[in-house]
């Protein structure tokens, strides 16, 4: 298969070391054996610290957004470091390079494309380019929940849910630099058109991936349904 992973930057660069890009490599190679990777990384706290330095000193959102962007290519930098010969070693800044990357058979490793939206977003429109058969979203909860698990012991999560469900939850929500919601808009947006089958899953454990990639936990967004 095919497969597109977007990896949260909560993830990935949590404790500032190394050891959560190493584990992640490692399960990475290993899939690549079997499918084809692309992998969109997040920018995490340190996009969120940049961008707040740069919107007290007046700057405007697209630009917050440009220096996020900044950012992720620098965490994809640290995870093709990781993956080593593995990799491309070029981080691709949109999604015809992503493609012409991919050609290689190598996996392809990047942050983010353009302002106005999260690596979420970019994590669908580089599944629909590439016709991608999978996209895997690993986050720092279980699932996709009606509120946020991480305030409300009440909080349910959904086996299953459609883009239009997920539009219906995001509508009152803002969107600004570094604090695009669960998913922004535009990636709902696009799993929604293009049918790709999508799964939001816990990624701390580096390991679920191969769990998510065989359907055996998480939330699966089922566009057709
Ligand atoms: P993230 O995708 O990491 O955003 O990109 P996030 O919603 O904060 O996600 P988590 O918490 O890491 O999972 C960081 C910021 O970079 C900008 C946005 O401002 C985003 O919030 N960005 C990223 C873009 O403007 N365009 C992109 O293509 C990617």
């Amino acid at each position: 298969m095919r497969v597109v992973i977007t990896v949260g930057g909560s993830i990935i660069i949590k404790d500032h070391d190394y050891k959560k890009f190493q584990d992640y490599a490692s399960v990475l190679k290993s899939m690549a054996q079997e499918h084809q990777i692309m992998v969109v990384v997040g920018g995490g706290r340190t996009a969120r610290d940049y961008i707040g330095i740069a919107r007290d000193l007046g700057a405007s959102e697209a630009l917050c957004d440009d220096i996020g962007i900044e950012v992720t290519r620098l965490n994809a930098r640290i995870l093709i470091t990781a993956l080593g010969d593995d990799a491309y070693p070029r981080v691709p800044h949109n999604f015809a390079q992503a493609l012409e990357f991919s050609t290689t058979g190598k996996i392809v490793v990047m942050g983010g494309t353009e302002p106005a939206h999260s690596t979420d977003a970019v994590g669908s429109i580089l599944a629909e380019f590439v016709g991608a058969d999978l996209l895997l979203n690993a986050t720092s909860v279980d699932g996709l929940y009606d509120k946020d698990p991480n305030k409300h012991i009440d909080a349910r999560m959904f086996p299953e849910i459609t883009p239009q469900e997920m539009l219906g939850m995001l509508a009152d929500k803002e969107m600004k630099a570094g604090t695009y919601e669960f998913m922004d808009k535009t990636a709902i947006q696009i799993i929604g058109r293009s049918m790709i089958k999508t799964v939001i899953f816990n990624g701390e454990n580096p390991e679920n991936l191969k769990k998510a990639v065989k359907d055996e936990l998480g939330t699966v967004i089922m566009p057709n349904k």
